[in-house]
């Protein structure tokens, strides 16, 4: 039992059209969109954001990108920035995705530049961190998530910091039906709200939701749910279906 409110995020990666993220929505919104206990927010591809804003609208649903370039305008063919997402209501972020980070090279400092301009527009970062399997192996864990954690948050004021979301997704659960073990996840994910302490205070620790990313679905979720240290999910392919999505809420709201 927290007093931090559970936090459930589909990522639908590049999936679904504008048509087809609509009719998604739609489910989700007559499910689970009147209902506050828990903070549900889904990250349609770019495409698709304006259309699924208008399918939340009054309702408790909230919309996140999946990532931002960190300048608010220019000459960066293929980008959209913080304010253009701010404009079609986006009020979160996905930023340092396993995937953004390995098939398209970010680095923690692009990241870093990316979670900073994200605050600075109002938009609240999802900021994923996780090891692969070859780090888990070789025991490096807690060293690889501690960079990834101190770089891509340097800069971050104290003010700023509780507003942040933070996203443990170890590389080698995402996508391939192996979740992390229930020690596993709540072991990294309070070594990273030490690590908040450390770099910013325990009040703001004690306030920073830190998610569980990784083949996570409403079979696994309730055991995840119940650890002290996790705060929610962010769901890639079971929140392609409204039905597994609205019933990994239902199991936020069970564990709140
Ligand atoms: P998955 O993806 O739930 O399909 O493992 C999670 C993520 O990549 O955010």
């Amino acid at each position: 039992m927290s007093s931090r409110k559970k936090f459930i995020a589909g990522n639908w990666k590049m999936n679904k059209t504008s048509a087809d993220g609509v009719t998604l929505v739609h489910d989700i919104v007559l499910a689970v969109g009147k209902q506050s206990d828990v903070e549900v927010v889904v990250c349609p591809p770019f495409t698709a954001i304006e259309s699924v804003a208008k399918a939340v609208e009054g309702s408790e649903v909230k919309l996140g990108a999946q990532n931002m370039h960190f300048e608010a305008s220019g000459a960066f063919t293929g980008e959209v920035s913080a304010p253009m997402l701010r404009a079609l209501f986006a009020t979160h972020v996905i930023l340092g995705h396993s995937e953004r980070r390995t098939i398209f090279g970010e680095t923690d400092e692009l990241v870093n530049k990316k979670v900073l301009a994200a605050l600075k527009n109002q938009l609240r970062p999802i900021f994923c961190v996780g090891e692969t399997l070859a780090e888990r192996e070789s025991g490096a864990t807690l060293k690889v998530v501690q960079t990834q954690v101190e770089r891509g948050l340097a800069g971050v004021g104290k003010d700023q910091a509780a507003g942040l979301i933070l996203a443990y997704e170890p590389v080698w659960a995402i996508g391939t039906g192996k979740v992390a073990t229930t020690e596993q996840a709540q072991e990294v994910h309070a070594f990273i709200r030490g690590l908040l302490t450390n770099l910013f205070s325990d009040l703001v620790a004690q306030k920073v939701r830190i998610l569980y990313g990784g083949s996570m679905k409403p079979a696994n979720a309730p055991e995840l749910l119940a650890q002290k240290d996790i705060d929610g999910g962010l769901i890639g392919g079971a929140s392609l279906e409204a039905r597994s999505f609205v019933e990994l809420v239902t199991a936020a709201i069970a564990a709140k």
